[in-house]
């Protein structure tokens, strides 16, 4: 038998085999993005009531209708927009699932795509799969704002999307109005659709982070990405949603009721039960954050490490070239064996990583004794 692969350039992620170091040689795990402390505890308990109070059979395609309504509102109390329940949102197996669903849905073959460069690893096999194109727009150090013509430049009569994250992974960086007003000004007469992952919508720093929920013009032909893994310290319940218009939506629900057909109930019903007693469950999810990120940053000032701005998500970025010529992947490992510490070579994000950047990429969203720890022993090198 031949066997001809889809994705031949796709291996192992980083992010495992940066996991499996730090657990083989007992290092402090900074790699991947995963929360080391507990969720709260009333959604542990909605989940286990949910559980062992029946609901444990198939929900609705879309999501649990008493869920996309407690969406809609956690929606307007953040965004001021309202969406309808019924047509806008469905609630998919993560963040991850959205995507693919997305992209498999709305991406033609030979449709282009514009994403950025570095971007996070699974943008490219998805629309690879779909038979599209990609087209990169490049992100540069140290604060990673779109080149706005360079991104012009790229449009073609062959574009059918443009893929946007922010805040954004792994650089931390996080657009502002004139950004989203740059992007709609350039797809605005013409045929494009918007795919906006927003998973770290509620972990920014700055004032003037946006979102698509919020520009009038660019949400009306956008699907705006979330993930309940990130916004409650849930990563492994899988649990995510898209809004979109009806149109979009109902292309959308096409492919996610053959992929999953519908995301656990008893999560959905735990979300639920959750919102309803607690609204306001987000609000003070940047502060936390940012107590995290300050306390990472501190304890790293005195260090050999360059620390690169952080405005939104829960990673730090540090230039490491005055310690080391060695290139990030090599790094990343020594910094395993040496210092006990498991960080992500941010190369693996790029199609073409810039030639002679030195930068790893550490998640803060660690208990403050780990963060503690972790600074300690990076301090050293
Ligand atoms: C930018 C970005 N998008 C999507 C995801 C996937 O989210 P989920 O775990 O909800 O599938 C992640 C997870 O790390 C992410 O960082």
């Amino acid at each position: 038998m031949q066997l001809t692969s889809k994705l031949p350039s796709v291996g192992t992620t980083i992010f495992t085999t940066m996991s499996a170091l730090a657990a083989e040689k007992g290092a402090i795990n900074l790699s991947q993005g995963f929360p080391d402390f507990k969720p709260d505890a009333r959604l542990l308990e909605a989940a286990s009531n949910a559980l062992l109070n029946g609901s444990n059979q198939y929900s609705p395609m879309t999501g649990l209708l008493d869920l996309r309504e407690a969406i809609a509102q956690l929606i307007h109390r953040h965004y001021q927009r309202t969406v309808d329940p019924l047509d806008d949102i469905t609630v998919t197996s993560g963040a991850s699932e959205a995507i693919f669903d997305a992209i498999a849905a709305l991406v033609q073959v030979g449709d282009e795509v514009i994403l950025f460069d570095p971007a996070y690893d699974l943008y490219e096999p998805a629309i690879t799969l779909a038979g599209g194109v990609c087209r990169r727009a490049v992100l540069t150090a140290p604060d990673f704002h779109p080149d706005w013509q360079a991104v012009g430049e790229l449009i073609t009569d062959k574009t059918r999307m443009v893929l946007i994250n922010t805040p954004h992974n792994p650089t931390g960086s996080c657009w502002r109005n004139e950004d989203l007003e740059s992007l709609w000004q350039i797809i605005k007469d013409h045929n494009i659709m918007v795919l906006s992952d927003e998973v770290y919508e509620f972990i920014h720093f700055i004032e003037s982070a946006v979102s698509v929920h919020k520009h009038e013009g660019l949400r009306q032909r956008s699907l705006v990405v979330s993930s309940f893994g990130k916004s409650f310290h849930l990563t492994g319940w899988k649990v995510g949603y898209v809004v979109a218009p009806k149109a979009l939506s109902t292309e959308l629900r096409k492919v996610h009721q053959y992929v999953t057909f519908c995301t656990t109930t008893p999560l959905q019903k735990a979300l639920s039960d959750y919102l309803i007693q607690a609204p306001e469950a987000c609000d003070a999810l940047a502060a936390f954050y940012r107590d995290k990120r300050d306390l990472l940053r501190n304890g790293l000032k005195d260090s050999r490490f360059t620390l690169l701005p952080c405005e939104g998500t829960y990673f730090q970025l540090l230039d490491y070239s005055a310690i080391s010529d060695e290139d990030d992947v090599t790094f990343c490992k020594r910094l395993i064996d040496e210092v006990g510490v498991a960080a992500i070579p941010i190369s693996v994000f790029y199609q073409t990583p810039p030639v002679g950047q030195r930068l790893i990429r550490l998640c803060f969203a660690k208990e403050d004794i780990t963060l503690k720890d972790a600074t300690e022993r990076l301090s050293h090198i």
